[in-house]
């Protein structure tokens, strides 16, 4: 038992304030500890200016780090193989600061296969922001060298594109990148440091919402960034410059989360493949779309890019809308639900849902139709998955056609 700490001096509120102080500790407990502080003192004042500017290396204040985030920083910076990485208090903020940081004064090329939230954070900062924002389908290296102007200085793309799954030539089009001059951005939420290290395919900053596959559990929302110490440095500043850093809580439950992301994914891959086969097989059913398909576009790239998984979301098309809401509306297993990647297996509609913010046209380039419906598939066992889906495909084949 460790002794009682020494009293500290004064009276009785002095003490109540002051009276709790933190014990040395030897050992190294198993859990990382969640430091709730919003401030840290120091031995003189000098210091805190030190600490302020980085001219000492420490702890000032919560909205710039602390030691939790530093726990979480370090492994996603290893599962990444990066020099560094950062936190955000969601994946758009870590989406808005590397490609803040990575676009100087020119505009930024993105993919027209985009999740809805980010299409709609880059029209507001195109709308009120003055961002110079292009869309292009950017599949291959043919389509980037096709869009890209001299005024880009930034590439952003999804690994795996939301809904419909499609697949970057990630190592090709870095390439094109590198050679025209312009940073590359990918956002590997999908895919996970388990399936893709994207830095090691030559991309500038990978980014995730770490709401998904990392945390895992959907109980927290985060995001994080890694990439050289260089630009991590500048993401940082963003990050705590615009107060969009990580709290310590949620920085802990993404790490805890990462220790059993190896074990979620590989599940949620296996599991997704038997789904989206139960599914191919059935009466009904238009389209599936899943990187374990024979008929998947870019299947060649699942080994590339993917080190060999297809990933745990997977869509399927029905025959109208009406089919594809009473698909979800029977699911008793998936939980009609946004967001992905986690424990529990989910359903959406994502015309309706993921994808609202897009217009028409936008929403036919990112391969919407109204009969799309999206799965992401959990950890559960794979007999109860494949019978909820087929129990919901009878129920959407009595829906009317549009
Ligand atoms: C591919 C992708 N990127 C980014 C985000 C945004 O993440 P967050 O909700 O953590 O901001 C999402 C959220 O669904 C997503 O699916």
């Amino acid at each position: 038992m460790e002794p009682t700490p020494p009293r500290t001096p004064g009276g009785f509120a002095t003490r109540a304030v002051h009276g709790a102080t933190v014990p040395p500790v030897q050992q190294h407990p198993l859990s990382v500890p969640i430091y709730l502080a919003a401030t840290w003192g120091t031995d003189t004042s000098a210091q805190i200016g030190d600490l302020l500017t980085d001219a000492a290396p420490g702890y000032v204040y919560g909205r710039y780090d602390g030691p939790t985030s530093t726990a979480l920083h370090a492994v996603v910076a290893s599962l990444h193989d990066a020099e560094a990485a950062w936190s955000a208090a969601s994946g758009t903020a870590a989406i808005h600061a590397a490609l803040d940081v990575l676009r100087g004064d020119g505009r930024v090329l993105v993919t027209s296969r985009l999740y809805g939230g980010t299409w709609a954070l880059l029209e507001r900062l195109r709308r009120d922001s003055g961002w110079g924002v292009d869309v292009a389908d950017l599949l291959t290296a043919d389509d980037v060298r096709a869009a890209l102007t001299d005024e880009h200085t930034v590439v952003h793309l999804e690994t795996i594109a939301n809904p419909t799954t499609s697949i970057v030539d990630l190592p090709a089009i870095a390439e094109v990148c590198h050679d025209a001059g312009v940073s590359l951005v990918v956002d590997n939420t999908f895919a996970s440091p388990v399936l893709c290290q994207p830095l090691s395919m030559g991309v500038t900053l990978v980014v995730e919402s770490a709401t998904k596959y990392l945390g895992g559990h959907g109980d927290v929302v985060a995001g994080v960034v890694a990439g050289s110490s260089e630009l991590i440095g500048r993401v940082r500043h963003h990050i705590y410059e615009l107060g969009a850093s990580l709290g310590p809580f949620e920085a802990w439950l993404v790490t805890r989360g990462i220790q059993t992301l190896p074990l979620r994914v590989r599940e949620s891959c296996a599991n997704a493949t038997v789904v989206a086969a139960a599914l191919a097989a059935a009466e009904g059913v238009l389209a599936v779309h899943h990187p374990s398909r024979p008929d998947h576009p870019q299947r060649h790239l699942v080994d590339t890019v993917l080190s060999g998984r297809p990933g745990g979301v997977l869509a399927l098309e029905l025959p109208s809308r009406a089919a594809a809401e009473a698909f979800a509306d029977a699911c008793e297993v998936f939980v009609r639900a946004v967001s992905l990647g986690g424990t529990h297996s989910l359903v959406v509609h994502p015309g309706s849902t993921t994808h609202r913010q897009l217009d028409g046209a936008s929403m036919a380039a990112a391969g919407l139709r109204p009969g799309t419906v999206r799965l992401s598939v959990g950890i559960e066992d794979v007999d109860d998955l494949v019978a909820d889906v087929l129990r919901a495909l009878d129920a959407a084949r009595t829906a009317p056609l549009d």
